[in-house]
């Protein structure tokens, strides 16, 4: 039986049609759902799908009122979402049509970083010391408890918006100004450490592929200065003694949650006497182009294998033959591309090493560096020797430079 699997939001973000092709690849008769106008929807997905309903996804009645229509006429199987503001969307849909996956009581902990926390400190997993609160009292109670240095942060934020670091009473008042729109604020104790992911492809309860990614820097300091290229290096040997406790912390929290089927991007710091503490988690691939990273580290074709997991509950091994990096560039100046410079030697010497160079083109204009970690250009690099691919991705922070005038 061919199934019929409704995909939300099958072209936006542009790698959710890489998901949406797949899914027909892999056997389905994909149904898509979204926002966008059905001709603005990329070539990948609209190839992929056998019908687009195009419906507002901020409007929950309008997506449960077209699709129950639909429902009448064609048999629903399945509904798949890798993006994050709709993966509640997508279990109010499972429940209203009775559907298998994910409910909204099982996605909520993976959107509210509170409840996230909640759920995993009850399973004994070493989250950083928090609260989360609405009020401006509130906040310099959970300051008072926690103690400095701390972070605020949005509880379903995402990339790293509205979120600092607060080293004092006084830099807390400085901060509270900033956070003022948000109406839920996450109080957490700030972990100095190293950061890394911990990623899988699950299907009928069981991780059929894992990844760990180190950010180079962390994700908060990347964001902070527009000067640094920011890094995220897929780790080819997964047994480095280093991450065993970030990939153990990894299977309690999966389990914790229970999670079966799916894509998951879990973060999580080491520190520098090796304690590992929980960051967050998403039901949902990482972004930036990272699923192209791993590909390119593995030789293989996540999308499709994510596919089969969702639809079959099992998918084919792959090996990792590379540690691979993606490198972002951010210009420097305000305004259009005016030149590239660093890009001539790095490609005489490293070419057989890159496996994307995306650069803005000369006259193109900048993007907001804050807005998108995509920035004005990105490299992907591999090699099967870590230090080699670190010195090399940092050569291309620094000697591969856009520059706006
Ligand atoms: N408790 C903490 N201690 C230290 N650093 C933290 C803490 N919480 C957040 N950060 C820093 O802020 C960054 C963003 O926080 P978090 O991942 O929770 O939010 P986000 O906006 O969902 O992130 P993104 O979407 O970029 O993954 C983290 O990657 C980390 O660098
Ligand atoms: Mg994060």
């Amino acid at each position: 039986m061919v199934p019929n699997v409704v995909m939300i939001s099958p072209g936006f973000p542009l790698e959710m049609a890489y998901f949406t092709r797949a899914l027909a690849e892999v056997g389905a008769t994909v149904i898509g759902v979204g926002d966008q106008p059905v001709n603005v929807l990329p070539d990948e997905a609209k190839a992929a799908l056998a019908h687009y309903e195009h419906v507002s996804l901020a409007d929950e009645g309008a997506v449960l009122a077209a699709l129950q229509g639909l429902s009448r006429h064609v048999r629903i199987d399945q509904v798949e979402c890798l993006w994050e503001p709709y993966m509640v969307l997508a279990a109010r849909i499972r429940e209203t049509l009775g559907l298998p996956g994910m409910t909204v009581e099982q996605t909520l902990p993976f959107r509210d970083k509170e409840l996230m926390k909640q759920v995993l400190d009850a399973a004994g997993i070493r989250t950083p010391r928090h609260a989360s609160t609405s009020t401006i009292a509130g906040i310099y109670a959970a300051a008072e408890e926690i103690g400095y240095p701390l972070i605020v942060k949005p509880i379903a934020g995402a990339g790293s918006a509205d979120t600092y670091r607060v080293d004092s009473p006084a830099e807390l008042e400085d901060v509270l100004p900033m956070i003022g729109h948000v109406e839920v604020v996450s109080v957490e104790e700030f972990i100095e450490a190293e950061e890394f992911t911990y990623d899988t492809i699950c299907g009928a309860g069981s991780i059929l592929y894992e990844n760990v990614s180190w950010y180079r820097p962390r994700p908060l300091q990347a964001r902070s200065y527009e000067w640094i290229s920011p890094q995220t290096m897929v780790l080819r040997d997964l047994h480095r003694p280093e991450l065993a406790g970030g990939i153990e912390m990894g299977h309690q929290v999966i389990a914790a949650l229970g999670f079966a089927a799916g894509f998951t991007h879990m973060e999580w710091y080491r520190k520098a006497d090796g304690e590992v503490v929980f960051g967050e988690i998403g039901a949902r691939a990482p972004g930036a182009r990272t699923v192209d990273v791993m590909n390119y580290a593995c030789d293989a074709d996540l999308f499709r294998l994510w596919a089969s997991a969702v639809l079959t509950g099992q998918a084919a091994e792959v090996s990792r033959p590379y540690n691979a990096v993606s490198i972002f560039k951010r210009a420097q100046g305000a305004g259009h591309i005016t030149r590239v410079e660093g890009l001539d030697h790095l490609l005489a010497e490293h070419g057989d090493s890159i496996c994307v160079l995306d650069l803005l083109p000369i006259g193109a204009h900048r993007r907001d560096w804050r807005a998108t970690l995509l920035s004005d250009g990105m490299v992907i690099l591999r090699d099967p020797d870590l230090d080699r691919l670190v010195a090399m991705a940092d050569r291309f922070g620094r000697e591969l430079q856009l520059y706006a005038e």
